[in-house]
C-alpha cells in the first residue's frame, strides 16, 4: 500500500507540492481545499499527468476531512494572503483560525500524522498547530530553513560561478527578515564561504536571501513564491517517508536548545520516519547567538499576539 499524503490548500503551494509528489509516485495524494471544485479539478489533472510520467500515485482533491483520514504525512499550506490594508496580526491571527480548523480535522482523522507546516508566518503557525494538536513536538515541523537555505545556495553558486550542487548552506532562526544565514557553516565543496568570497560579498548575498520571498512577490505582483516553497516540502516529506534521516534546518518548538524556550525557530535537525528525531545544537558565537535570539524574539512577540482558544 502507498504512503498516503494530505496537502491542505491547493493553491499555487500545495498544488505544486502535489504536483512533485505525483510526479515522483512518492505517495497516494489528497489535495484538500475550502474551495471543493479547485481541490478536485487540480487533483484531476494531476491525475492525468500521471501516465505521462509513469507514476501510479492516486490523486484525488477534496473539501471533506474524511477523505484525508489515516494520511501519514499532512502538509498545510492553507492561508490568506495579505490583503492591503490588513495588519500584521490581522494576518496572523486569520490564519490561525484557518490552522486551528485544519488541525482539528488533522487531528481527529489523522492522529498518527507528522505535520509540515508551511502557512506564513510559518514559526508562529506551527506553534498554533502544536497547541491544537496537543501533538509531541516531534511531530510538527516548520518548513522555512530549507527554503531560505536553497536560496541563499542559488545566490552563493550564482556569484562563485560553481554548481548548486557542491553549495552547502545553513539559514537557522525564524522564517522572516531576521532569519540567521551562517557563512561559517556555508560552504562551497566543504571549504566555508569565507575563506572564498569577501565579506562585502557574503553581506550582499546574506540581505537578497533575507529579503528572498519578497524579491519574488515584487516580480510577480499578484502572489508569491511556490516552486521552491514546495520543492523544500517535499525535501521534508521524502527525508520523513524513506527515513532518509537527512539534517534539514527545520523550525521546531525549542525547550531548552539554543537557550530558548517556548518559541518555534529554524536549527538543523535529523527528520526520520518519527518526524524530528534529534535537534543538532551548533556551537554559535556571540554574534551568531544575538542574531538567533533577536529573531526568535521577533517570533516570540508574534505568538504573543495570537488569538487562539
Ligand atoms: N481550509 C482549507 N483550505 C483553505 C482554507 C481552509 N480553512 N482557507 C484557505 N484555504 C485555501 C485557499 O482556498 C487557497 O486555495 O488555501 C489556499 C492558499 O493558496 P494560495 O492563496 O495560492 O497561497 P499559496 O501561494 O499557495 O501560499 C500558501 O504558503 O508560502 C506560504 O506565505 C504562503 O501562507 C502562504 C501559504
Amino acid at each position: 500500500m502507498n504512503a498516503k499524503i494530505t496537502i491542505i490548500g491547493a493553491g499555487n503551494v500545495g498544488a505544486t507540492t502535489a504536483e512533485l509528489i505525483a510526479r515522483d509516485g512518492l505517495a497516494d495524494v489528497v489535495l484538500f481545499d475550502i474551495h471543493d471544485g479547485i481541490a478536485k479539478g487540480k487533483a484531476l489533472d494531476i491525475t492525468e499527468a500521471c501516465p505521462l510520467w509513469n507514476s501510479s500515485s492516486r490523486v484525488i482533491g477534496t473539501s471533506s476531512f474524511e477523505d484525508t483520514a489515516e494520511s501519514d504525512i499532512i502538509v498545510i499550506t492553507a492561508g490568506f494572503p495579505r490583503k492591503p490594508g490588513m495588519s500584521r496580526d490581522d494576518l496572523l491571527n486569520a490564519n490561525a483560525v484557518v490552522i486551528k480548523s485544519v488541525m482539528e480535522g488533522s487531528v481527529q482523522y489523522s492522529p498518527d500524522s507528522i505535520i509540515i507546516v508551511v502557512t506564513n508566518p510559518m514559526d508562529v503557525m506551527a506553534y498554533a498547530a502544536l497547541r491544537v494538536s496537543g501533538f509531541s513536538r516531534e511531530r510538527i515541523i516548520g518548513m522555512g530553513g530549507v527554503l531560505d537555505s536553497a536560496r541563499f545556495r542559488t545566490f552563493i553558486a550564482q556569484e562563485a560561478g560553481v554548481s548548486v550542487a557542491d553549495v552547502e548552506a545553513l539559514v537557522l532562526g525564524g522564517h522572516g527578515d531576521q532569519m540567521v544565514p551562517l557563512p561559517r557553516f556555508t560552504t562551497i565543496k566543504g571549504i566555508p564561504i569565507p575563506e572564498l568570497l569577501d565579506l562585502e560579498t557574503i553581506e550582499r548575498l546574506i540581505e537578497r536571501t533575507r529579503t528572498g520571498g519578497a524579491e519574488i512577490v515584487g516580480l510577480l505582483k499578484t502572489g508569491s513564491a511556490f516552486y521552491a516553497p514546495a520543492a523544500s516540502s517535499v525535501q521534508m516529506v521524502r527525508s520523513i517517508l524513506f527515513d532518509e534521516k537527512r539534517i534539514l534546518p527545520c523550525s521546531v518548538f525549542l525547550q531548552g536548545e539554543y537557550g530558548l524556550n517556548g518559541v518555534f525557530a529554524g536549527v538543523p535537525v535529523v527528520l526520520g520516519i518519527q518526524g524530528i528525531e534529534k535537534i543538532v545544537e551548533l556551537s554559535l558565537s556571540h554574534e551568531e547567538m544575538s542574531m538567533f535570539n533577536r529573531s526568535a524574539a521577533a517570533v516570540k512577540s508574534m505568538i504573543a499576539s495570537l488569538n487562539i482558544s
